[in-house]
This record gives structure tokens, C-alpha cells and sequence, in this order.
């Protein structure tokens, strides 16, 4: 029998070319998405189904995913992808965009975990596949405290369902990225200013700098990103945090090796 994989945040980026790349594999894709109206490359393939889904709307989310298991009758993947972010002084943002990165990123995805999980009990096993970031396991970008939050969040929700959901054969990963060529994330960021106060001005905009640069640099190849995803997918591998990126790895390496105090200093000297 075909598999068959639940994606969130289809409609671009890294969702989009997890969806075509399982869909090219043989998967059945229920790929999830707030526009579907506006979709004209997914609805090509044969094998995938587009759903329409704001991960941050509970009854939007629990139809799609009934209409998603009544289309295909088994969903074995679930991967997590659909996520946004701010950046800003935390005190410069406005109360809608905190509420806004925690609905996005935490709520979201405890909505579709939520969702899947009487499904994964009744089929006695399934895998939900969490798409983080460095971001998630180390703070390494200055005014990134909101989207640093929603990603630690993200980690330790993956973390504390371990225990419950391993003993029913329910399976969780997290991928940590760090950005790839082809993603509109860096143009979506909401950026938290106000024109009075200009105490986070400097730091704000070497950050903003920075991540143009890093836009138009070398980011990740996707596609790395895509095979870990399916390896993880296909595989009875039951590796739990995936560190793509080199900047990841370099950042994760040095968050184990120094003191806190160390390493918080060190990051800190890279924006002055
Ligand atoms: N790109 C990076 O620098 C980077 C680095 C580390 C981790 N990540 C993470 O990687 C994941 C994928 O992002 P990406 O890099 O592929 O960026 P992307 O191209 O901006 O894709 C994000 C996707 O999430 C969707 N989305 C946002 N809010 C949503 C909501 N409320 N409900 C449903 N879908 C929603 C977007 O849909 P719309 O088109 O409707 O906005 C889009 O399809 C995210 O979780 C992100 O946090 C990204």
C-alpha cells in the first residue's frame, strides 16, 4: 500500500519541495496549505491532494486533517514545516505579533499533533517529523528573541511528547535548518520598530544586513533538507535532532563546549 505524508506550509519554501519530492517517490501528499486557490504547481501531480489549512485555526485544522485521512485512509508522516517569524526588540513589538509567533509556531503545531493523534493511536503507530531550527537549540541572532522562543518552544514540546507517544509506537524528529536557497522566510519576517526609539536601531539593522546577505549567499541546499526529511520518512531510524546547516553545527558545537556566559559573549562580539 502507498504511504502517505501530511505536510503543513506547502505553498513555498522548503513545504513545497518536501511535497513534490515525496509525490516524485511514489508518496500519496496531503499538502496543506492557507491558498490552495492560488496553487498551480502542486495541483499537477496526480498523488497530491492540496487541503486548505492555517495551522493556527483549531476547527480549520481538524477538518483538513479528517478530510486528509477520509481522501488517503492512513497517514503515516506528519511533517510539521509551516512556520514564520519575527525579528525586533521584543519591547518594540506589538502585543498581536507575540501572539502571532507563538500561535505560528508552538500553537500550530500542537494543533495538528493534537489533531493526528487519535488517528496514530487507532493505526498503532505513526511519525510526526518537526521542522526547527539552529535557531531552536541555540540563540545566535541578536533581536531574535520571539522567533528563538517559538523554536525552543518547539524543542521541548518534541522533547516532552517522547515519553508519552514512544511506547505507542508513535515516532518524533526534529530537523534543525538554518535557512535555504528558494525560501521566502527572510521577506515574511516582521520586523519590530518604532520610529522614537532608537536604543535597538544599530543592532537591528546589522542583523537585518546580515540576514540580506545571508539570503543572496550560500544558504542550504534544499534538497539536503528534503532527503534528511524522507530518510527520516522511510527509514526506522529513530535519530531524534537532525543538524543540517554548517553554521547549525558550528553553533550547537560551541553551545556544548563553552559556559554559557562564554558563549553568549562570544555571539554578541559578532554584531558589534
Ligand atoms: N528559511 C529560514 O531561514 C529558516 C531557518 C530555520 C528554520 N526555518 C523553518 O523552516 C520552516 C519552513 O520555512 P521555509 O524556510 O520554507 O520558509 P517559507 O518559504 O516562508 O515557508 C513557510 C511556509 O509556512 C507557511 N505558513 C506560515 N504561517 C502559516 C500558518 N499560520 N498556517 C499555515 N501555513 C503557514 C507559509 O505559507 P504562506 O505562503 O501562507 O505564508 C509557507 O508555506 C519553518 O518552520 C521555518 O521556521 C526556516
Amino acid at each position: 500500500m502507498k504511504k502517505t505524508v501530511f505536510i503543513t506550509g506547502t505553498s513555498s519554501g522548503l513545504g513545497k519541495l518536501t511535497a513534490k519530492y515525496f509525490a516524485s517517490q511514489g508518496w500519496n501528499v496531503a499538502a496543506t496549505m492557507r491558498t490552495p486557490e492560488k496553487e498551480t504547481e502542486l495541483t499537477q501531480y496526480e498523488n497530491i491532494k492540496i487541503f486548505k489549512l492555517d495551522v493556527t485555526d483549531i476547527a480549520q485544522v481538524n477538518t483538513a486533517v479528517a478530510a486528509a485521512v477520509a481522501a488517503f485512509g492512513k497517514i503515516d508522516v506528519v511533517v510539521n514545516n509551516a512556520g514564520a517569524g519575527t525579528y525586533g526588540a521584543l519591547e518594540l513589538a506589538k502585543e498581536e505579533t507575540i501572539d502571532w509567533q507563538f500561535a505560528t509556531n508552538v500553537r500550530g503545531p500542537i494543533n495538528v499533533i493534537r489533531a493526528f493523534l487519535p488517528h496514530f493511536r487507532a493505526q498503532k503507530g505513526g511519525k510526526f517529523i518537526n521542522i526547527s531550527s539552529f535557531m531552536g537549540v541555540t540563540t545566535a541572532v541578536p533581536v531574535g528573541s520571539l522567533y528563538n522562543m517559538s523554536k525552543f518552544a518547539l524543542e521541548g514540546l518534541t522533547e516532552g511528547l517522547y515519553y508519552e507517544l514512544e511506547p505507542l509506537n508513535i515516532s518524533l524528529h526534529l530537523i534543525e535548518q538554518g535557512g535555504s536557497s528558494g525560501n521566502s522566510f527572510v521577506d515574511k519576517v516582521i520586523w519590530n520598530e518604532h520610529p522614537e526609539i532608537t536604543d535597538y536601531e544599530a543592532i537591528t539593522t546589522r542583523v537585518r544586513q546580515m540576514m540580506q546577505e545571508a539570503k543572496n549567499g550560500p544558504l542550504d541546499d534544499p534538497q539536503t533538507i528534503v532527503d534528511a526529511i524522507y530518510a527520516l520518512a522511510t527509514g526506522a531510524s529513530k535519530q531524534f535532532r537532525t543538524v543540517l546547516s554548517a553554521m547549525g553545527n558550528q553553533l550547537m558545537e560551541m553551545r556544548r563546549s563553552m559556559p554559557i556566559e562564554n558563549y553568549l559573549d562570544t555571539v554578541a562580539g559578532w554584531y558589534k
